[in-house]
């Protein structure tokens, strides 16, 4: 969910509704504000508006009624999790008096107890959601101080959470909280700021106060003070925010994910830029992880989720080949339930570009108390991610906006190649001529990034065509099969159509029994060149579902001749070494969903049921 809450000499309204549409990539289910306003008898109340669906709905609402003129308020975009998205289980919740309005990120998991306490105590819920229980804990706790009723309520939720809120007898007050789920305070002059993302203020200022765990803010325009939730000082960090709010934007584009799709090659020239010397050789100082620690790592383990998921899966191609080190990857949600193996010679490699997803924090929580050091590879400074990790290697893809991943997933695999090869440097393996070879080639990774993009008019033309296929079913070997993966939920994220990848050689082992007469295949072929045992045996596979009616989209490299004859279309892709092939194979498969969700209708960069960033386990 996104959060916004604002204090100052501006209309809240207008600051808040502006920060809400550059957050509601988090979730947009439904969308909610509160104002503190006066009323008619000069007394201060909370005047509110919230509906269910896109930030528009409300809009339109507040058009059609608008709500007084106030200078604080706070707003909402929801990712449901407790309660369907509808207008009452929409934020802000409001207690019984109206006098406490709060919006919440997260899950409150004893809510369901605290929720019965309030029942018996004769106050009347009005929703389903675990966030309204937090209202009217905050209206009983109030006694004149806000924050302090913040500290007293939170310390008796148990969950992941951010809170913001405001009451109607703390004029030019807002409160937030945060356990886990992140938020950002935006330090103006006299006016402050309160959001999930610098991203919901950074027109206003770039100035940021980061929270910490288990903190309490509270804003007032002439200042900000931060407390720990038992009422102590706390520490936190300022910063300064680089990037500007035009890279935002969608700069000319019908849709964000369009303009990300465009941006990959700066976004990895940007990645690789400083990290390869003059003499070809890595220098990833900021990794901060001793080299001679990086020798003694017995084995790598990567977490991640959805996008980041497969370039793990593609890392562990390039660590196992370039450092013989095992290399183990899994979805972030599962790893810590299995009580997996790990010790202080285990290296964890934690991959999400908002560095803010549950799953992967928890993940790597689980890591370093069983003594693991953890890398993350991030694409958000500051965000929760790399701060609790031993070491940051950041991306550069600039903010990515679209739910659907393209320019952060491009700029994820240069960072874990970039890693698996430096691992490979200060290891010295039997490949070291390789590596260096592979380094030079890496640098031409955005002029091919840049050719692929100059070739996809044929890709589009076909998935148009393609537009009321029942299913699509994508295949690969070695690096191709995660890039097969990540082609079929590009589709299921966008097209909403059936979509799955296989393992090109498990395919005989059951999924070919799908295969019937037009059914359309997706094949990523890998290079003839250097391993060309896996790329006849690919051929061999596209020959047998080919046989058997499917209709063959067949991705190769330019001069591969011996799939020619097997491909219904032919998309070409630079010739790379086999294992940097993903940065130029997954390209068409990004334009190809993206073309074949709008074909449908569909909003690519907000699908439905999805949120970028899911700060929710
Ligand atoms: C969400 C998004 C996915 C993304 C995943 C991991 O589910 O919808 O597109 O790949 O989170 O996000 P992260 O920020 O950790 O890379």
């Amino acid at each position: 969910c996104g959060i916004v809450g604002y204090t100052g000499p501006q209309s809240a309204l207008d600051v808040v509704i502006a920060g809400l549409r550059r957050l509601e990539y988090r979730g947009y289910d439904s969308a909610g504000v509160a104002v503190q306003t006066a009323g008619a008898d000069g007394q201060w109340l909370l005047s509110t508006d919230k509906r269910a669906g896109k930030l528009v709905n409300l809009e339109k609402s507040l058009a059609e009624t608008p709500l007084p003129a106030g200078t604080t308020g706070i707003g909402h975009t929801r990712w449901a999790t407790h309660g369907g998205p509808t207008d009452a289980n929409a934020h802000p919740h409001l207690d019984d008096h109206r006098k406490v309005a709060v919006v919440h990120n997260g899950i409150i998991e004893n809510f369901a107890r605290l929720r019965a306490d309030l029942t018996d105590r004769g106050r009347t819920l009005r929703s389903e959601t675990d966030t309204e229980v937090v209202a009217h804990l905050l209206a009983e706790a109030y006694d004149g101080d806000l924050a302090e009723a913040m500290r007293a309520v939170c310390r008796q939720l148990d969950g992941a959470f951010t809170l913001v809120a405001v009451h109607a007898d703390a004029p030019g007050t807002v409160v937030g909280a945060r356990r886990n789920s992140p938020l950002v305070v935006g330090v103006g002059d006299g006016e402050n700021f309160l959001a999930s993302d610098v991203a919901a203020f950074i027109a206003h200022t770039r100035e940021a106060v980061e929270l910490g765990q288990d903190q309490v803010v509270e804003l007032r325009p002439e200042g900000v003070t931060v407390t720990n939730f038992d009422g102590t000082p706390a520490e936190v960090r300022e910063y300064h925010v680089d990037w500007d709010a035009s890279a935002a934007e969608k700069g000319g584009y019908d849709y964000f994910m369009l303009k990300e799709i465009a941006e990959q090659p700066k976004a990895v020239a940007d990645t690789l830029l400083g990290r390869i010397g003059t003499d070809g050789r890595l220098t990833l100082d900021e990794l901060r992880i001793p080299d001679q620690v990086l020798r003694e790592v017995d084995k790598v383990v990567i977490v991640a989720c959805g996008t980041a998921f497969h370039a793990g899966m593609i890392a562990k191609y390039a660590i196992e080949h370039w450092t013989r080190v095992p290399c183990e990857v899994e979805v972030a949600s599962e790893f810590r339930y299995r009580d997996p193996i790990m010790d202080d010679r285990t290296l964890v490699i934690a991959i999400s570009q908002s560095g803010e997803t549950m799953d992967t924090l928890m993940a790597l929580r689980h890591a370093r108390e069983q003594g693991a050091k953890v890398l993350a590879i991030c694409n958000t400074n500051g965000s929760t991610i790399p701060r609790e990790s031993d070491a940051v290697l950041y991306t550069h893809a600039g903010p990515e906006v679209a739910v659907a991943s393209t320019k952060a997933f491009l700029t994820q695999l240069v960072a874990c190649y970039l890693v698996a090869l430096y691992l490979g440097q200060v290891r010295g393996t039997k490949w070291g001529d390789e590596i260096s070879s592979v380094i030079r080639e890496l640098g031409d990774a955005p002029r091919q990034v840049e050719q692929v993009l100059g070739t996809m008019e044929p890709v589009r033309a076909l998935a148009r065509s393609l537009a009321d296929a029942r299913s699509v079913l994508f295949l690969g070997r070695h690096v191709g099969y995660p890039v097969a993966l990540e082609g079929a939920l590009k589709l299921k994220e966008l097209a909403y159509m059936h979509a799955e990848g296989f393992a090109a050689g498990e395919l005989k082992h059951g999924p070919i029994a799908l295969i019937e007469e037009g059914l359309p295949v997706v094949v990523v072929v890998p290079s003839p060149r250097g391993r060309s045992i896996l790329h006849d045996k690919i051929v061999s596979n596209i020959q047998e579902i080919r046989a058997r009616g499917a209709r063959t989209i067949v991705i190769a490299e330019e001069g591969d001749e011996a799939v020619v004859p097997y491909a219904d279309h032919l998309i070409r892709i630079p010739v790379t070494p086999t294992l940097l092939q993903p940065l130029v194979s997954t390209v068409p498969l990004q334009v190809f969903a993206c073309e074949l969700a709008t074909a449908k209708g569909h909003e690519v960069d907000q699908p439905r049921n999805l949120a970028k960033s899911v700060t929710v386990e």
